[in-house]
């Protein structure tokens, strides 16, 4: 994707240093875009866990260039020791996404495939390079398998604005490009469909206001943002044709964990028959898992982050303000789960089908 007409990723090697990863840092977007330098695995972890980076998509791919710096920062003696201990950091720092964790285990599985440390480090950095690659390609992929159910809508709106309503951040920023669930929205615009995007603000770290908004006019795609609790009335006024969100985890039967407030949309988008969709890279699919609700970890995060908020002034400083009384205890839960039975469809990088185990099995066969 460009910022500012320039094309960028969200991770890459430094050029000329490829013992540097660089990341957009997304903590200080929309009012500032930095890159980072990060050196070491332990920059990675600290990168995920403060969600410098975040995303489920991208964090997966981070994880996979960690295990490559750690394979730079391994002793020769004691590689494997080291390489164990760094993969289980990088697992413990967020714990809801299926990607990470699918991304460490695919990076110790080709790092122990080679014999000695100066090959593994060679096999390490191809291989996140190609998590990195594959990531963008699967993106590509359900922008393609999302956009015919935008062209749709629009032809029986006879070519009116499609109003899609969104959550969170399943942007570009949350993948290494393109994102899941605006995959089929900036494939759309780009096919001159008319298309307008309704963003959830997504209290309490605000994705949808300094990400999806961002990013959304970066592509130039018409977008308004809204506060959490509008989306209901919405459509119950005609004004979303369809939701697109993301997903962090599904089950193998279609439950989606994604940001907390995603359950309430799905709840009000069936009570309004609106159709909702979630679209998702198979690094999301959790084939382990039967029931979402009972089985997937969800992160409790800093109840600060609901206690205080963090935006530009008209002094043009960024600055963090309380927004309760000092002495109010908050409870901040980072997703929810919302079962399959809500969801109309999923929009994967092999193509669309219903959130169902036989459905989900018959895409991916190889995990009957
Ligand atoms: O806490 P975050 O920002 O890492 O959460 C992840 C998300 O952005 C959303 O849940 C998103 O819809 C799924 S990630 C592709």
């Amino acid at each position: 994707m460009k910022v500012d007409g320039i094309p960028y990723r969200t991770i890459w090697l430094k050029p000329g240093d490829a013992r540097v990863v660089q990341i957009i840092d997304q903590t200080r977007l929309p009012h500032a875009f930095e890159v980072v330098d990060l050196h070491t695995v332990q920059d990675i972890c600290s990168a995920i866990r403060d969600m410098t980076v975040r995303g489920a998509g991208l964090i997966g791919a981070c994880a996979a260039y960690g295990m490559y710096l750690a394979t730079l920062e391994a002793p020769e003696s004691g590689f494997t020791d080291f390489m164990a201990r760094a993969g289980a950091a990088l697992k413990a720092t967020r714990p809801t996404a299926a990607n990470l964790a699918w991304a460490v285990d695919r990076m110790a599985q080709a790092i122990n495939s080679g014999t000695a440390p100066d090959q593994q480090r060679t096999i390490a950095r191809e291989a996140a390079q190609a998590i990195a690659d594959e990531d963008t390609e699967y993106c590509r992929r359900i922008g393609v398998h999302g956009l015919p159910l935008i062209a749709a809508l629009s032809r029986r709106k006879l070519g009116q604005t499609v109003n899609i309503l969104t959550h969170c951040n399943a942007g570009w920023l949350a993948f290494v490009d393109g994102g899941s669930a605006t995959a089929p929205i900036y494939a759309a615009h780009d096919a001159d469909i008319p298309v307008h995007v309704w963003v959830d603000e997504t209290r309490p770290r605000n994705q949808g206001a300094s990400l999806t908004a961002w990013e959304l006019g970066q592509h130039g795609v018409p977008h308004t943002l809204i506060a959490d609790n509008a989306g209901g009335h919405l459509m119950q006024h005609g004004l979303v044709d369809m939701v697109i969100t993301g997903a962090d985890r599904v089950t193998r039967n279609g439950d989606v964990a994604n940001k907390i407030g995603t359950y309430l949309k799905a709840l009000a988008a069936r009570d309004n028959e609106i159709p909702f969709y979630v679209a998702l890279p198979s690094s999301t699919l959790d084939f382990s898992l039967h029931d979402g609700i009972a089985n997937i970890p969800i992160e409790e995060r800093d109840a600060d982050e609901v206690r205080f908020m963090t935006g530009l002034t008209a002094a043009g400083t960024v600055e963090c303000v309380r927004i309760c009384p000092a002495t109010t205890p908050a409870r901040n839960w980072g997703f929810d789960v919302t079962p399959a039975r809500l969801v109309t469809q999923l929009i994967c990088e092999r193509g669309l089908c219903a959130a169902t185990e036989d459905a989900i099995l018959s895409l991916f066969p190889e995990h009957r």
